[in-house]
């Protein structure tokens, strides 16, 4: 495969960028031409950012598989489509080619089909990282089902309130998943999750940990027993469901401002253009290279840049089941040496949390096969930067500063690989077909600059094809989230700058959503779960800034009647809540108990205050004078943590 859009130079970059805004619909088609398609589209794009209504390739069929495994089969068949690297390294790892891969994906699919998933069913994922996850995601692909991957890192309760949102009526799930020392017992979360639901019909388990499991007559079936029965029958492919450019493709569930998740929408076509495209431009991929992106499939990058982009560039793509620092903390550099991994894309708090155990784990470790870094999911820090830049790419291989979110399909501000400029903690350019543009509280543009330098509230002016095109089952909820705030724009919800030269730093969120550790939570999301614990009154949840984690939740809670008399143990008790009702992902940092929290006199809290608290800036609260009762301020001061 060879990859004639694949931008060469800075200039071509320019000349791509304008041609991107001047002639959307040319310069798309131009890329689109280069996919198997059914039926070429009609229209390339229709849109309005009102309602919101967008539309790409419009009249367009196809079906993504085929673009992710039919089309490499006749000169790339025998090529390793998916490098599984195993949590526990003495076990053996596993290597699948497309046509292995695409023999699994047809035979899962008729196993779907055999258990009555049919196209438009809503498929819930919930593995840990092994082969069968991205075979149960492709498989849903080819027969037209909608797939939503949650993370093994969420409760049984974000899975029930996930399953009923979506409606879904399958799940694909292991008997447990290995990350780490820990084992997770998926399949007893997920019958957790199912007490009460009346919607799933059908459970399929993977066998992975040999965790003893329930197994209910008529609902739950054995992956391994299904696939046996379509292999004795000798089926190795299924035709693939024809499906509209604009048929969802899959729902991703990520946090707002609001207390509940939302189900974003991708659809076929935009997506698979989208993530392909940046992709090969991003990362600059060569065909034969080895592609290694550390994310979970739970989360919008993993989808993008572990199966959909590479597979549909033809790739070979790294998916490893464990941890960075298990057994120890050269693992990634181990898996960069034993497979000669050209491309590394990790998240800053990865790196953080690496740099914490100094260069003893690089010792000995062959990274000379890396060409190309990659960063995402936060802002990342001179120092992590530069730590990466000298041990990991040994100041040889360029970083890319991929900017981008869950809603937006794929990176939409960075620096191509050694094609243009980097600066450290800067995303820098916009991708072509991207129009970033930095509004103050009105939403007029922002144009003034202070030291050469714009700030502003980060929004896009025109869809470029891989953006959400929904939220599951509310519409009204899409617009409001991302088109009211700044009517005919996209609004990101996050702050950036701008420099001279064009270059953007996203500064993090302006909203009321945390980033800890790359993963999205909302604050109102955590002060539900605090407040639904016994003897909690009530609570506020802010953000503080934390070394490894880049962000650190911080409760401020008030609380009747501690647990036994015991501050600890209640303390504890609230974070058993969380990790129920949520995930141990969203466990508070710090709890502080208070008496009371600062509020208007309209009943307001006033999160600045609690903000400033938690990052330690006591002597610099601003005006605290609309407060119903400035007492609580001084006594929140002297019990911060
Ligand atoms: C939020 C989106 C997109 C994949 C991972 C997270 C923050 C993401 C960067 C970056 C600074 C970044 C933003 C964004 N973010 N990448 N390179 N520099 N901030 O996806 O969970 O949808 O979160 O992550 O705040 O809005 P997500």
């Amino acid at each position: 495969m060879s990859y004639p859009y694949q931008i060469k130079s800075f200039d071509e970059y320019k000349s791509e960028y304008q041609k991107s805004v001047a002639d959307p619909a040319g310069f798309w088609s131009g890329i689109a031409e280069h996919f198997s398609w059914r039926k070429k589209w009609a229209e390339v794009s229709e849109w309005n950012f009102t309602e919101p209504d967008i539309k790409w390739f419009k009249g367009g069929k196809l079906n993504i598989t085929e673009n992710c495994l039919d089309r490499h089969l006749e000169y790339n068949g025998n090529k390793p489509a998916i490098i599984w690297e195993p949590n526990d390294p003495e076990e053996h790892h596993r290597v699948l080619t497309y046509k292995k891969l695409h023999e699994k994906v047809c035979q899962f699919a008729h196993v779907l089909k055999n258990n009555g998933v049919k196209k438009g069913d809503r498929v819930c994922i919930y593995m840990g990282m092994i082969p069968e996850l991205a075979i149960s995601v492709l498989a849903c692909a080819r027969i037209g089902a909608i797939h939503s991957v949650v993370f093994g890192g969420f409760s049984a309760q974000s899975i029930a309130d996930r399953l009923y949102d979506a409606q879904a009526e399958f799940i694909v799930t292991c008997d447990g998943a290995y990350r780490g020392a820990k084992d997770i017992p998926l399949k007893s979360v997920i019958d957790d999750a199912l007490i009460g639901n009346r919607t799933v019909k059908k459970v399929i388990v993977c066998t992975r940990t040999r965790t003893p499991v329930s197994m209910l007559k008529g609902r739950d079936v054995w992956w391994e027993e299904e696939m046996k029965q379509v292999e004795e029958k000798g089926l190795t492919f299924i035709e693939a469901e024809e499906m509209d450019a604009e048929d969802p493709l899959f729902i991703l569930y990520t946090s707002g401002s609001t207390g509940k998740p939302k189900g974003v929408v991708h659809t076929c076509a935009g997506y698979m253009i989208y993530a392909n495209y940046s992709f090969i431009n991003v990362f600059q991929y060569k065909p034969g290279q080895i592609h290694f992106c550390t994310a979970d499939i739970g989360w919008i990058t993993g989808h993008s840049y572990i199966v959909y982009g590479p597979l549909s560039a033809g790739a070979t793509t790294v998916l490893f089941e464990g941890v960075p620092t298990w057994p120890d903390a050269g693992r990634f550099w181990d898996i960069v040496d034993k497979y000669k991994v050209n491309i590394l894309y990790t998240a800053p708090t990865a790196i953080r949390s690496l740099m914490g155990f100094g260069l003893d784990p690089l010792q000995g470790k062959d990274l000379s096969s890396l060409n190309v870094l990659g960063t995402v999911g936060e802002p990342i820090n001179e120092e992590a930067w530069h730590w990466y830049d000298e041990h990991v790419g040994k100041k040889k291989c360029p970083i890319v500063d991929t900017w981008w979110q869950t809603e937006t399909g794929g990176v939409l501000i960075s620096n191509l690989a050694g094609i243009t400029p980097a600066k450290p903690s800067w995303a820098t350019l916009p991708l072509p077909g991207v129009q970033p543009v930095l509004v103050d509280e009105k939403g007029d543009e922002v144009t003034e600059a202070t030291d050469g330098v714009i700030s502003g509230n980060l929004c896009i002016k025109a869809p470029w094809p891989g953006i959400l095109r929904t939220t599951y089952g509310d519409h009204e909820r899409c617009r409001t989230n991302y088109f009211a705030t700044y009517p005919g724009l996209y609004f990101t919800g996050d702050g950036a700058l701008k420099d001279a030269d064009g270059f953007y730093r996203i500064t993090g969120r302006v909203d009321d959503v945390l980033n800890v550790s790359g993963h999205r939570i909302g604050t109102a999301e955590v002060e539900n779960a605090i407040n639904m614990h016994a003897g909690v009154v009530e609570s506020a949840v802010v953000g503080y800034p934390h070394d490894i984690k880049g962000q650190g939740i911080y409760a401020y809670v008030i609380y009747q009647g501690m647990h036994g008399g015991d501050t600890e143990l209640t303390r504890k008790d609230i974070l058993q809540t969380v990790t129920r009702i949520i995930g141990p992902i969203a466990k508070p940092d710090k709890i502080q108990f208070v008496s009371g929290l600062p509020k208007t006199r309209s009943g307001k809290i006033m999160r600045r205050i609690l903000r400033k608290i938690a990052e330690g800036e006591l002597s610099n609260l601003g005006d605290t004078s609309t407060l119903l009762d400035p007492a609580v301020v001084d006594e929140i001061k002297n019990g911060k943590l």
